[in-house]
């Protein structure tokens, strides 16, 4: 699978990567005690990690095959948007945003202000970003797989720069920064 840019350029989408472990993966599980929103959970690799240390988790997820594969798996989850209505809203105390998920919706201040109702007060999320010194930016992709093209949706990329800044906006005055495994991350609360 490929994710083709409006501009014209084509990148390789390695989607199976999101059926293992992936380096980095602990810090994310590490931070997640109570109940947990995994958003846009995909296979569920994070939704089932946290499920089988005990913490109580849902995934949601817009793909029906991926919300398959989750249940599959042993995880919990829904085939619903982040936008729609969804269990427990202002009560999650985590929510993640793990592989660039602050992408979502190709809009990051409507999605933490939708994710500031669905996290208790107090509560955390958890982001996955673009490291420093990158642009953040909005842009209008699909997917193709061969001569099978999907429609046209904007997806987002936040840097780890600018994601207080952003965080402020949207009612998360707090912002706790970190890097794994060349990935980047900030807790929002
Ligand atoms: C980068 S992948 C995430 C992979 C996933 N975190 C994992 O561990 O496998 C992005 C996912 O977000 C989902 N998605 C896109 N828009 C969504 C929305 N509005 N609400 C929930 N999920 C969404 C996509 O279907 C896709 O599975």
């Amino acid at each position: 699978m490929d994710v083709e840019y409006a501009d014209g350029r084509v990148t390789p989408l390695a989607a199976d990567r999101w059926l293992r472990p992936i380096e980095g993966d602990e810090s994310l599980l590490a931070r997640c005690d109570g109940p947990t929103l995994d958003v846009g959970s995909g296979p569920g690799r994070l939704t089932v990690a946290l499920a089988r240390r005990g913490v109580p988790v849902l995934g949601i997820d817009v793909t029906p095959l991926a919300v398959r594969l989750t249940r599959q798996a042993g995880g919990l989850a829904l085939c619903r948007s982040v936008f729609d209505p969804l269990p427990r809203t202002g009560e999650w105390s985590e929510a993640l945003l793990a592989d660039g998920n602050i992408g979502i919706g190709g809009d990051p201040v409507a999605l933490l202000r939708r994710l500031r109702e669905l996290v208790r007060a107090g509560g955390v999320v958890i982001a996955e970003l673009g490291p420093p010194g990158s642009t953040s930016r909005v842009e209008r992709v699909r997917l193709r797989r061969n001569e099978h093209v999907a429609g046209w949706f904007a997806w987002a990329t936040v840097s780890a720069d600018d994601v207080g800044t952003l965080a402020r906006r949207c009612g998360f005055p707090a912002v706790y920064h970190w890097n794994e495994a060349g990935r980047w991350f900030a807790a929002l609360s």
